[in-house]
């Protein structure tokens, strides 16, 4: 099983991944976290790109979306391992659909990030954190080039637009405490898996 959070940055993906994890683990479950971008040699490459204040301009959106795919694909083998197993769960913080809603912008064609992605896994859930922008700006650090209120204003609209074409995602709203949060992302694991 494969299941993923997703939201703009600030929305709490990387604590409501870690208290799902454990939760899950106390319920008995083998689980992996997994965090993209990941820390292999590519994964190091995009990081620095992301402090680069040029990066959100086309030909450089351009080369984060081949450099995300090239990093997602090294995760590859070990989600197909846990889409095949009952027992193991994979939680990932991001997943391809953070490029289809970050790199989407007038010089990369979504269907393009789509083609290029073409061999990375899907998700079995997502879980869509979604927060207001002018929150998620209070909550983010403001180091990495995304971290704008004009750039999140776009991609939490690409987000919200995934309701409209994929299947396997819910949204939850993400402006309430940690604690509801994870009560309703829980909730949704429960009801959409049985777990
Ligand atoms: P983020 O989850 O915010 O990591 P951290 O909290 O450690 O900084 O991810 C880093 C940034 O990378 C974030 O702004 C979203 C961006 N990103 C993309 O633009 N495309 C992608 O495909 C992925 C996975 C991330």
């Amino acid at each position: 099983m494969y299941i993923v959070l997703e939201g703009i940055d600030g929305a709490g993906k990387s604590t409501q991944t870690e208290l799902l994890n454990n939760w899950l683990m106390e319920k008995g479950y083998t689980t992996k976290k997994i965090v993209e971008p990941t820390t292999s040699d590519i994964g190091k490459v995009i990081r620095k790109e992301l402090l680069n204040p040029e990066s959100t301009n086309d030909v450089n959106q351009q080369r984060l979306t081949l450099l995300f795919a090239a990093d997602r694909l090294t995760l590859k083998e070990e989600i197909l391992d846990a889409e095949k197993s009952k027992e193991l769960i994979i939680i990932s913080d991001r997943s391809f659909y953070s490029s289809i809603c970050y790199q989407n912008n007038s010089s990369v064609d979504k269907n393009w990030i789509y083609e290029v992605n073409l061999h990375t896994p899907r998700p079995d859930l997502i879980i869509l954190l979604d927060l207001d922008v002018d929150e998620a700006i209070i909550r983010c650090d403001k180091e990495e080039v995304f971290e704008n209120i004009q750039f999140l204003e776009k991609t939490r609209k690409n987000y919200l637009d995934l309701l409209k074409t994929e299947k396997n995602i819910v949204v939850v709203d993400a402006n309430d405490s940690l604690e509801i949060v994870q009560e309703k992302i829980r909730k949704v694991i429960q009801e959409k898996l049985g777990l």
